[in-house]
Formats: C-alpha cells, sequence, structure tokens
C-alpha cells in the first residue's frame, strides 16, 4: 500500500455513534501512552494528523481515518489510564469493547506494547479478548528507539511472545515513530488483513 490520501472521518465518543461503512477497516489499540498516535501519523506520513501527547489519555475518541477513499484505520483511547475517575475509565472500556465485539469490517487489529514496559495485566486481558471474538491480530513493539542496543531486539520478542503468551504464528513487529522503523512492515499486514 501506497497511503496518498488519509482524512480524518469521524469522531466517536459513544458506542451508538459508531458508524457503519461499507468499507474495511483495521484498528490501533493498547495502553495509553503506549504510541498508538504516534504509530498512526507515521504509517500515513502526516505528522499532525491524530494528535499525540507525553501525557497518557490524550486520545478520548474513537477515531476514524480514512486511507485513500478505501479503507479505515481506526485510533483508539488507551486504556489503562489510572488518572481518570473509575466511571470515566467505565465509559473507555464500553466504548473500545463495544467497538471491538461486533464490527464485522473490523479485518485486524494491531496490539500495541511498550518496548520498555513490556506486556501489562491489561495488555494480557485485551490478548484474550482478541482470541476470544476471534479477531485477527498482530503485536507491534512501539519505541524500540529507546532499548539500548539493536540485539535486545530479539530478547525483546522473545519476552513479549511468553508474557502474552502468544505463538509464532502471531507476528511482532518491532517499530519506532522516531526512526520509522517498521513502518514498511506496518504496511504490509494493514494490506494482509485487509485481504482476508
Ligand atoms: P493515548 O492517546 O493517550 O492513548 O496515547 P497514544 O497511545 O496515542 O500515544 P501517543 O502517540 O500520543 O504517544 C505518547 C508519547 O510517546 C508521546 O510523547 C510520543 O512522542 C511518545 N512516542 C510515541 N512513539 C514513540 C517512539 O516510537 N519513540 C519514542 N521515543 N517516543 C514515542
Ligand atoms: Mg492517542
Amino acid at each position: 500500500i501506497t497511503v496518498k490520501k488519509a482524512q480524518l472521518y469521524k469522531t466517536v465518543f459513544k458506542p451508538e455513534d459508531l458508524p457503519d461503512t461499507p468499507y474495511n477497516e483495521v484498528a490501533f489499540v493498547g495502553r495509553s501512552n503506549v504510541g498508538k498516535s504516534s504509530l498512526l501519523n507515521t504509517v500515513v506520513k502526516n505528522y499532525r494528523l491524530a494528535k499525540v501527547s507525553s501525557l497518557p489519555g490524550k486520545t478520548r475518541s474513537v477515531n476514524f481515518y480514512f486511507i485513500n477513499d478505501k479503507f479505515f484505520v481506526v485510533d483508539l483511547p488507551g486504556y489503562g489510564f489510572a488518572k481518570l475517575s473509575k466511571a470515566e475509565q467505565q465509559r473507555w472500556k464500553k466504548l473500545i469493547e463495544s467497538y471491538l465485539i461486533d464490527r464485522d469490517k473490523l479485518k485486524g487489529v494491531f496490539l500495541l506494547i511498550d518496548a520498555k514496559v513490556g506486556p501489562t495485566e491489561k495488555d494480557i486481558i485485551m490478548r484474550e479478548w482478541l482470541d476470544y471474538y476471534g479477531i485477527p491480530y498482530c503485536v507491534v513493539a512501539t519505541k524500540v528507539d529507546k532499548l539500548r542496543k539493536q540485539s535486545e531486539k530479539a530478547t525483546l520478542k522473545k519476552m513479549i511472545r511468553r508474557k502474552l503468551g502468544i505463538d509464532e504464528d502471531i507476528q511482532i513487529i518491532p517499530f519506532s515513530a522516531k526512526t520509522r522503523e517498521g513502518r514498511i512492515e506496518i504496511l504490509k499486514q494493514i494490506e494482509q488483513f485487509l485481504e482476508q
């Protein structure tokens, strides 16, 4: 895929506002601050498209981006953001789950894991969830520019595989929004998801 056009199509705050569209889509999920919006911007090479912040909890809605007038990439709010009130956390959880549960146009999910933090309890729950609902997914290890040595990548992949409990058939893509490492692999994976 070559990204020729990327535009914000819809911003959704409530499950009942999720749009019905005739196009297929892929989505980015993960903890608050893991780098979902940065990944989106890197993939489409538009660094002002999705808002990014060093403070967790930046993305507060489900954002649909229309790519090449052909498919959607969906940027979700992050989970596990402790500073929110219980009610607000519950509302977000509901929004993310409503989106993921019966979305027949959703062809694949990128589950983002921070390379420095590794899989958390909530990431494991998300992985189990994706398996349970039969949603195709792959894993992205984000912010790999922070690793001291490139050789740490093999160890990182093994650690993620073990902690998250995934087999060899699930791909793990090392990615950095800073160096753009992994961008092509992500684009290829998007293509594969959309072909299914
Ligand atoms: P929420 O919207 O709050 O769920 O966060 P998010 O997952 O969308 O993360 P976002 O893209 O806003 O990035 C969070 C912070 O991590 C920002 O300060 C980014 O600049 C930083 N960041 C994202 N990707 C990378 C990366 O590849 N390398 C480094 N070093 N920093 C990154
Ligand atoms: Mg975000």
